[in-house]
């Protein structure tokens, strides 16, 4: 079997006993414990002279390198995570754009595949993951390297309409067509992509998924991603951890929880989600005193601007819950700005009556799916999903929300929160199905199998 080469903005090496690794890194890991092979790109660090360091842990090699701070400022704050993302994600509200950051954007990802190809073997298979690396495929191209090479978008891909706000969008998706295969989430992702291909490229868009535009042919797919359920599952029921004394009375009598984890970013309609619940918390107030709700969201991208506004947005809603409805003995939302190990995670998921993943716009969600794989079988929470997840396609037993219909997301937790065992159950066991049909397994196999069939390897040279 060929080698498999990662490509990712983020490397994260997994030590033997290291027990907190997301279910992604993990899966990409038996990927390459599979075949062999390397794992490469950003180590996190800025620094003066960036410099590349190689580790080799069994039969994976990581080798990362670290940026200078034009590189960070243009490359991942600037065309990443102040255009691509919030444009993928439907804000171009909060978008902005800088030809200089784009210029650093496309000399970072030249940069990267300057120091892959003298790494690779002929037959290496090179896997590229998520809109930091749009323009490496066209990059390795121009560099002769003539390997197969797959990418996989984790986020959303937008409308046509939308996308075009960027002004380069031409210069970026002309670049992009240099993969052999392109992965999406979902269908609707894969169909906007089709869209742009042949409406803004001029492109062909055969019946089979081959794709063809700016002179090259390419295929198109959808893989959604998945968790392991039944290792949450073992892992939930094995949880002897710190257990929270969150939805404790001070007679010691158990309140309902609700749960939800999230990056701080404006994507995941947090402060939707906190008014929803003070709405919830009005409408319903025989529910006060009884239920609490944990918000756990890390602080995420904080030298982007539009992160620090939505902090300081949350920190405002937060604070006026809170004060408008606390009591001596009841505090009805706790948020907090950290990140919590995996294990603990996966025990407060198993003790929360009601998992809130109510994002604006997602790729998947994999909190979603981590939710339910950690219930209890006899006696299962309810999943309240967001129709914006790319999750809610498969998820479809959950209850769906709209996350801008605050009265609507009200009700759905009242709903939840007096949802009969026969029903909880019934839900529970139709997206456990789900789970187990398209795990994680099953994404990165099809993936790399689809992969390793398409067609011959190039010998073009891209052009800018
Ligand atoms: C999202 C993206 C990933 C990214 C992660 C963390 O899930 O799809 O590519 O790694 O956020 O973001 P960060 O900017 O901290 O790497």
């Amino acid at each position: 079997m060929s080698r498999l080469v990662v490509v990712s903005n983020r490397v994260a090496p997994i030590r033997q006993g290291k027990a907190t690794a997301g279910g992604l890194a993990v899966g990409l890991h038996d990927a390459l414990r599979q075949s062999g092979g390397i794992w490469f790109g950003w180590n996190g660090e800025v620094s003066k002279r960036p410099e590349t360091a190689c580790e080799t842990i069994g039969n994976i090699t990581y080798v990362t390198l670290d940026l200078s701070k034009p590189d960070y400022d243009q490359y991942y704050r600037g065309f990443s995570n102040a255009t691509l993302w919030p444009v993928f994600h439907y804000r171009i509200d909060l978008a902005r754009y800088c030809r200089k950051e784009y210029e650093g954007y496309r000399r970072v990802n030249a940069m990267l595949a300057e120091k892959l190809k003298p790494l690779l073997r002929p037959d290496d298979i090179l896997w590229v993951h998520d809109y930091h690396l749009i323009p490496f495929a066209a990059a390795c191209r121009q560099l002769g390297i003539g390997n197969r090479i797959g990418f996989f978008l984790h986020i959303p891909f937008p409308a046509p309409e939308v996308l075009t706000a960027i002004p380069p969008h031409e210069d970026l998706f002309r670049s992009f067509c240099y993969y052999d295969l392109i992965g999406f989430q979902t269908e609707t992702d894969r169909l906007a992509f089709q869209d742009y291909i042949s409406r803004e490229a001029g492109g062909r868009v055969e019946a089979d998924g081959n794709l063809s535009a700016y002179g090259q042919s390419f295929c198109a797919g959808v893989y959604p991603i998945g968790v392991m359920p039944d290792e949450i599952r073992r892992q939930a029921e094995s949880y002897r951890g710190r257990r929270p004394i969150i939805g404790l009375t001070t007679e010691g009598r158990r309140r309902k929880t609700l749960i939800s984890v999230d990056r701080l970013d404006y994507s995941k309609g947090l402060v939707e989600r906190f008014q929803a619940y003070e709405r919830f918390l009005e409408h319903f107030p025989e529910h006060r005193h009884n239920v609490e709700f944990i918000q756990i969201a890390p602080t995420s991208r904080s030298d982007v601007k539009t992160y620090q506004a939505i902090r300081k947005q949350l920190e405002t809603v937060a604070g006026h819950v809170n004060g408008r409805l606390s009591d001596l003995d009841w505090t009805p939302l706790h948020y907090l700005n950290k990140s919590l190990d995996r294990r603990t995670l996966i025990g407060l998921f198993r003790t929360a009556n009601v998992g809130l993943v109510t994002p604006l716009r997602d790729g998947m969600n994999l909190v979603a799916k981590e939710y339910v794989a950690a219930q209890n079988p006899a006696d299962p929470g309810v999943l309240v999903l967001s129709r914006f997840a790319g999750a809610a396609r498969e998820l479809s037993a959950a209850l769906i929300v709209n996350p801008y219909d605050c009265l609507g997301m009200a009700e759905a937790l009242d709903r939840a929160l007096r949802m009969p065992l026969e029903e909880r159950k019934e839900r529970y066991e139709d997206m456990m199905q789900a789970l187990r049909a398209a795990d994680l397994n099953a994404w990165r196999d099809t993936f790399l199998r689809d992969l390793r069939s398409f067609g011959r390897h190039r010998v073009v040279t891209a052009r800018r």
